[in-house]
């Protein structure tokens, strides 16, 4: 049988690097686009990995990527920007990239997009231009074409921007802490098992033209995310839940500064649930991870470097 060609936008990112190891697993070469190889070397200790650095929003680079894929996975997504930046990125590349999967004659897209995304009550940018890129990914493709796509809830795993941001705000020796949102719901989903759900749905003609909610065992408000953050690492901070005008202002100080720990934008995609009606499909034979038994390995490592192990089995002794 013929390796199979996986493209991967967005691979050299946190879930990317989950699901390349996920894939790797099968006969395979998968191309992962970035616009900085130098700094995504890493991945080339993998053999399967073939690491090209291009601009993928130029249409001729685009489609020289894409030729002779079996599969398109597009990862790609920003949490800040600007309005244009959100649109480049989550609406007008998804666009471009179905597109050319048509004239292709690509038959497999896998469509990462978020929970909540293209809600009617979404006001983030974030949320709004995830929905458009989401649909654009079902209402153009071809009959040819397959599309899956992924809405997962905030996803944790070794190199996760979420749990390390509280980790190391944390550790910083403040008497307190103030937490904006307290109350927003999440349902965290661990990036391995993320990466299994589209692994499993590569092949299963089920999964064609569905859209997944992705979420994890059990939801959270913020203020209990944060707390099981403080015992993962062993500190103990006073974390003060604000209001929300408080929270809202604090969003927009904080989107001003350099490192932009929350912003507008985010506080807005905070004000809808990220949690699902059932944690994962049943069709996808995959007991969701318990963020309890994993977390603690990664963020209480004193060590910078990111290894992305799976830690499923040590979660579930
Ligand atoms: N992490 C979560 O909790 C979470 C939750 C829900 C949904 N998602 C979605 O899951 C996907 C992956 O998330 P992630 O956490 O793995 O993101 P990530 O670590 O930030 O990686 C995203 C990758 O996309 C590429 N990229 C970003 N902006 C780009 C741009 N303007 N043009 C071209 N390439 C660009 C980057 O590659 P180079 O820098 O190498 O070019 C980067 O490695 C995203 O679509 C995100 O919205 C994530």
């Amino acid at each position: 049988m013929k390796k199979r060609e996986i493209v991967i936008l967005g691979g050299t990112g946190f879930v990317g690097r989950y699901l390349i190891n996920r894939l790797s697993q099968d006969d395979v070469t998968i191309r992962v686009p970035t616009r900085r190889r130098e700094r995504n070397r890493h991945l080339l200790v993998n053999p399967k990995v073939e690491l090209i650095e291009t601009d993928i929003h130029d249409d001729a680079k685009l489609e020289s990527l894409l030729s002779g894929a079996d599969v398109v996975i597009n990862l790609v997504g920003i949490l800040h920007g600007s309005q244009e930046a959100f649109r480049k990125a989550h609406a007008e590349l998804p666009e471009r990239i179905v597109k050319r999967c048509n004239q292709l004659g690509i038959t497999r897209l896998l469509h990462m997009s978020a929970l909540q995304a293209g809600s009617a009550n979404a006001m983030s940018q974030y949320l709004r231009t995830k929905g458009e890129g989401e649909n654009s990914a079902h209402h153009l493709s071809s009959h040819k074409l397959h599309v899956t796509s992924f809405r997962p809830s905030v996803i944790f795993g070794e190199g996760d921007s979420f749990f390390n941001q509280f980790a190391k705000l944390l550790r910083l020796p403040l008497v307190a802490i103030p937490l904006a949102c307290p109350e927003a719901r999440f349902a965290p989903v661990y990036a391995a098992d993320v990466a299994e759900v589209m692994a499993q749905s590569i092949d299963n003609p089920t999964t064609f033209e569905k859209r997944y909610d992705i979420c994890g065992p059990k939801e959270y408000s913020l203020m209990e995310l944060v707390e099981i953050t403080e015992r993962a690492i062993g500190v103990r901070r006073l974390i003060v839940g604000m209001s929300d005008s408080l929270s809202k202002l604090q969003a927009k100080i904080l989107g001003m500064l350099p490192g932009k720990l929350m912003t507008t934008d985010n506080y807005l995609s905070m004000q809808l649930t990220s949690t699902c009606k059932e944690p994962l499909s049943a069709l996808f034979q995959i007991e969701p991870t318990p963020l309890e038994g994993v977390i603690p390995h990664y963020l209480g490592s004193k060590h910078q470097q990111v290894r992305y192990m799976d830690y499923r089995t040590l979660a579930k002794r």
